[in-house]
């Protein structure tokens, strides 16, 4: 079958480590690559057709499909643009900067007809499918609750060497949390109404540093949260899963889903279960490891994609299911400000 032509927009940190999955991909072939510093990024893909302005490369190189991994600002336009000429694209997260031009790009897509994946690769681990399929049989009963934690310390290094990451938006809520909320709302359902408090106590910068958050869940389960860029932990979905060098491999669980029959960890499935048809708090308790293979969801999302721009599967997450992650993120940070607990569903109505 013929393979695909695909371009990237922004070679930076995510857009290389696309660019080095997509030489690997024997279903894709590099039209060409936009990013502002054209030179630096030409010289480091000597075999490229490199192009400082997106749309010169859309309109020159011609590809049928697009990774958009610019910053957050820019994905709406560039989607856009890539919508105008029908090109299917596999857009970063977050999926927009802002609801406003989130509910732009989703009307862009739709008018073009063109398809759309976001990039919150978490949902294409095997540990993630085998999750929501034991959730989903109610191998734990119903779910009565989650308790999760995301903490590592960030290095100083991190922050001067881009000083927006100290401002709001540029925090772990935004940044980190993001990817668990996805995970949150695909493997348990909708999430409802957030509450949260945030804390800049240790690094004292504007933005957090550290968050508690509590979920509600359409189905009636309840969810709490803790997370932190300047705690020390083996607690995060990167580490207990290893999926990149750049975490080194913790093999531990940094999340809990308690049922009314039983218990699960993640990402290890660790279940936890007793031998009677009563649940008693009396009664011993047993662990039992379910095994499910690790594999690199960056190539398990391109494979995705791939089978997106043939017509062959329905994406795992257009742009208007990013939106609603979008939402629910931005509620965080809008909760803790006001105090309030906030309630999304009309908010979801909009996109
Ligand atoms: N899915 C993930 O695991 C993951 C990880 C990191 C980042 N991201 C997301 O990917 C996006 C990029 O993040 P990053 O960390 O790679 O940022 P980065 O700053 O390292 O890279 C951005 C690149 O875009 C280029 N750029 C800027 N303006 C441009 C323009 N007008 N046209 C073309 N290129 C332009 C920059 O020169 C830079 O090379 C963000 O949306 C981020 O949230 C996702």
């Amino acid at each position: 079958m013929k393979t695909i032509a695909i371009g990237v927009i922004g070679a930076g940190l995510i857009g290389r480590k696309h660019l080095a999955k997509i030489a690997a991909h024997p279903d894709f072939e590099l039209a060409g690559i936009a990013d502002v510093n054209a030179e630096q990024v030409a010289a480091q893909n000597p075999d490229a057709r490199v192009f400082a302005d997106y749309r010169a490369m859309l309109d020159e190189a011609r590809p049928e499909a697009v990774i958009i991994a610019s910053p957050n600002q820019l994905h709406a336009q560039n989607g856009i643009e890539c919508a105008r000429r029908g090109i299917h694209i596999l857009i970063e997260k977050p999926v927009t900067d802002t609801l406003e031009t989130a509910t732009a790009l989703i009307e862009a897509t739709k008018a073009a007809g063109i398809r759309s994946l976001v990039g919150h690769h978490r949902r294409h681990h095997r540990q993630v499918a085998t999750l929501r399929s034991l959730l989903n049989e109610g191998r734990i009963g119903d779910l009565v609750g989650v308790s999760a934690i995301w903490a590592v310390h960030k290095p100083d290094a991190y922050f001067s060497a881009a000083p927006w990451r100290t401002q709001a938006g540029g925090g772990p809520v935004l940044i980190n949390l993001i990817h668990e909320i996805d995970f949150l709302r695909f493997s348990v359902g909708e999430i409802v109404a957030v509450g949260a408090v945030l804390s800049n106590r240790r690094r004292g910068f504007a933005v957090e540093d550290t968050a508690g958050v509590l979920i509600e869940f359409e189905n009636g389960a309840i969810g709490s949260f803790f997370v932190s860029d300047s705690a020390v932990s083996p607690w995060t979905t990167e580490q207990g899963v290893g999926e990149s060098p750049e975490f080194p491999f913790s093999g531990e669980s940094s999340y809990r889903f308690m049922g009314s029959r039983g218990a699960l960890e993640f990402p290890n499935l660790v279940q936890w279960t007793q031998a009677s048809e009563a649940p008693n708090w009396n009664l011993p308790i047993q662990a039992q490891r379910i095994h499910a293979p690790t594999l690199d969801p960056y190539i398990a999302q391109l494979d995705h994609f791939r089978d997106l721009v043939r017509g062959e599967a329905a994406s795992l997450q257009p742009v208007e299911d990013g939106a609603r992650t979008l939402i629910a993120t931005l509620a965080v940070a809008e909760a803790a400000a006001s105090g309030q607990r906030i309630d999304l569903r009309e908010r979801y109505g909009a996109c």
